[in-house]
Parts: C-alpha cells; structure tokens; sequence
C-alpha cells in the first residue's frame, strides 16, 4: 500500500504523523485539566447495580466472527453469569442462544466445537444450531407441547465488523449502527473476520471492572510496569494520540521505531505498523492492534464493586497455516498474556485494595491519561452520576 492510498485511511499518514511528532517533541495528547474521580465510583455498590442494568441493556461484543468461522461452529460463554451458547447455524447465519434447556434449565452445550445438534445432558432434550427443538424422548409425555415454542431463548444479536454482538435481555432493542456511530467503519479497516482466531484464557481480579480497563488507556505505566518486557522495551513511554469515536475511543501508542520515519519516510506510514493502536469498544472490549494481529480484552464485573472477570483471546491478521506458523502465534500469545496476567493483573489488585480500605476522597486523573478520562467521563454519563459533586 502507498502513501497516498494510506491517507484516504484513518490508519494512515496523518495518525502516525501526529505520533511521529509526539514521539519527537517528547510530548502527548493532553486532556485539558486533570480529572477528580471520587472513590464512590469504584467501590460503591449502588454503582454496581445502575452498571450490571446498563451493561445487560447494551450491545456487546460476545464472539468474534473468528471463533466461529464455519457452518455448525459453536462456543459457549459465561457474560455476567449468563451462559450463551454462540452458534453458526446451517445457511451461515450466526445466533445467541440462552444456554438454559426449555425442559427444566440444564445446560445443553458446554465448551466449543462443531455440532450440529445439542443434547441437553439431563433429559436429552434435543436442539438444532439454530436453537429449535427438535426431538425429545418420551414425547407422549408431553402431548400438547408445542416444539416449536420451546426452541432456545435467543437474545437480540447481530453479526457485523468481524464480531458478534448481542444485548444480554430478551426482546431488547438492538440497533448496532446507534451504538457504533463512526467506529463501525473504523473497525471494517481491519477485516477482523478474516483474522485466524488463536486461543483465549479467563480469570478474575480482585479490582473494579473499569479500573481494570482503564489500564489498556494510557501508557503512563508503561516502564513503571512493563519495564522488562516487550511493551516496555517497545514503546515510547507516556505517549499516545487519542480520538475519541463518540463514547468508544482509539490510542496510539508508537513504538520506538517510529522515529526512524523521520530519517526515512519511505518507510511505511500505516499506523500499525508504527504503533499499538488500541480501541475501546465501550462498554467492555479492548482490541489491542500489533502488527501481527490483536489481543480481544474483555472485562466485565463480577459479583462485587472490586472483583472483575478478564477474557483475554488473540487472533492472528494473517491465518496460520502450518503447525510451525501456528507455534509461532502461540509464542506470541504467551508473551502478551504473560504482560496482562503477570504485569498488569499483578498491578491491579493492589488499586482494588486501594480503593476498598482508602480514606482520601479522590483519585487523579492526570492530562497526560486522556484516555482514561475520557473512558470515566463517557461511564459516568451512562451512569447518570455526577463527577463534579464528587
Ligand atoms: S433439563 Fe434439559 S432435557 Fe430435562
Ligand atoms: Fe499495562
């Protein structure tokens, strides 16, 4: 790709230019003025009710495409304590299912695969990948039933931009172009459905959920944190660019070869290929760009104001094709799970104690972190809750 044809592009020239200069001038996007945040937000459980009601009114971001790329694929997920099973069905199209058998509520799948039916393990109640019934023993048992009304709850859902999203209450409004705004578009530059879906692993954290993804929004800690490692290693500290896309937003954050553009600028100018450039897919998804493919981030409470649930997938830009290329991926997923888990998570739940036994009012939250703020100021407003009577 040229340059020219890269400027037509949200990822091109002009975006690793603004981080080009930054990482010259030693500077970064600020937020106009510091933000106070009162501890409320973080550890009150009044603000962990208004969270768990917005966040089962909201589209999100459930599967990427990916993860189930061909007819019959499957996975099974647990958001907010709700088990969905994710399906392609026989003509392509993708559901989300409610992972509760009509019979008496046991789960008919588990795990992921490829299957074109689902037996639910207790009664043997049987559904098709599309979440109708269709078959159970003993049907005389059951004279007057209809089948046909007792298929799989399916939630409002909709796959588009290499993901499926769904809204977690049955009979929701689900309007992906209002949620989205620009980002879809944003999004389409990666192709993300013809990524080559890797691997994912899940585990808590005694930290509040958006404490948690308010570290994948600036790059403040970065040497602090990630010294040892690639991020560290890579990166221009405390530097990014930051464009908000209506509530989601996008970080740049460049990486130290940038520079060499300024000597060379036959280099290339893509953005990935300059930097990290992050999302935040409000209200819970961080995509984090490599140039060699993206780590899916998803954090989500989990029953209490500082313990959240983290999920953490990473899909490939190009699919492998050999065990070798395969290896590779998997090599790469180490490290950066290995960043999140034993550098960042490490981190966080000293924040959650923090926030738990402190005494002072506030936390800070400085010009430098505008992500972060801009992250507070968008939940805050969701949440109806008023930072400046903090
Ligand atoms: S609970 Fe599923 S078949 Fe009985
Ligand atoms: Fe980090």
């Amino acid at each position: 790709m040229t340059v020219t044809e890269l400027t037509e592009s949200s990822l091109g020239e002009a975006l690793t230019r603004r981080a080009l200069d930054h990482a010259l001038a030693g500077t970064t996007d600020m937020a106009p003025e510091t933000l106070l945040v009162p501890l409320s937000y973080y550890r009150d459980d009044e603000v962990l009710a208004r969270e768990e009601d917005l966040l089962r009114r909201t589209p999100l971001a459930v599967a990427p495409s990916a993860q189930i790329p061909e007819v019959g694929d499957y996975v099974v997920r647990a958001v907010m304590g709700t088990s969905l099973l994710i399906t392609r069905d026989a003509n392509g199209t993708a559901h989300v299912l409610l992972n509760y058998c009509r019979h008496r509520g046991a789960r008919p799948a588990e795990g992921c695969g490829n299957s074109r039916r689902f037996t639910c393990p207790y009664h043997a109640w049987n559904y098709d990948s599309g979440g109708q019934l269709v078959g159970l023993p003993g049907q005389e048992g059951f004279e007057g039933m209809d089948p046909a009304e007792h298929g799989l709850v399916e939630l409002p859902n909709e796959e588009r931009h290499g993901f499926v999203w769904c809204v977690l209450t049955a009979g929701a409004e689900l309007d992906l172009d209002a949620h989205l705004g620009t980002l879809g578009a944003e999004l389409d530059q990666f192709d993300y459905a013809s990524f080559g879906y890797l691997t994912e692993r899940e585990f808590e954290s005694g930290v509040n959920w958006k404490g948690a993804l308010e570290a994948f929004a600036e790059a403040y800690h970065f040497p602090y944190v990630h010294g040892e490692s690639l991020i560290g290693l890579n990166t221009v500290a405390n530097t990014s660019v930051h464009d908000p896309f209506g509530r989601h937003h996008r970080l740049g954050f460049p990486l130290n070869w940038i520079t060499a553009l300024a000597d060379d600028p036959t280099g290339s100018w893509d953005a990935r290929d300059n930097m990290g450039v992050i999302y935040w897919v409000y209200p819970n998804l961080i995509l984090a760009n490599s140039p060699v493919g993206v780590e899916l981030i998803e954090i989500l409470p989990a029953g209490d104001p500082t313990r959240c649930s983290v999920r953490h997938g990473w899909m490939a830009r190009v699919p492998a094709t050999t065990d070798e290329e395969r290896a590779g991926y998997e090599a790469i997923y180490e490290g950066v799970h290995a960043a999140v888990r034993d550098e960042d998570f490490t981190m966080l739940p000293s924040c959650g104690e923090g926030v738990r036994q402190g005494q002072h009012d506030h936390m800070v939250i400085g010009r430098n972190e505008i992500g972060v703020q801009h992250m507070i100021r968008v939940l805050a407003g969701e949440l109806g809750l008023d930072l400046d009577r903090a």
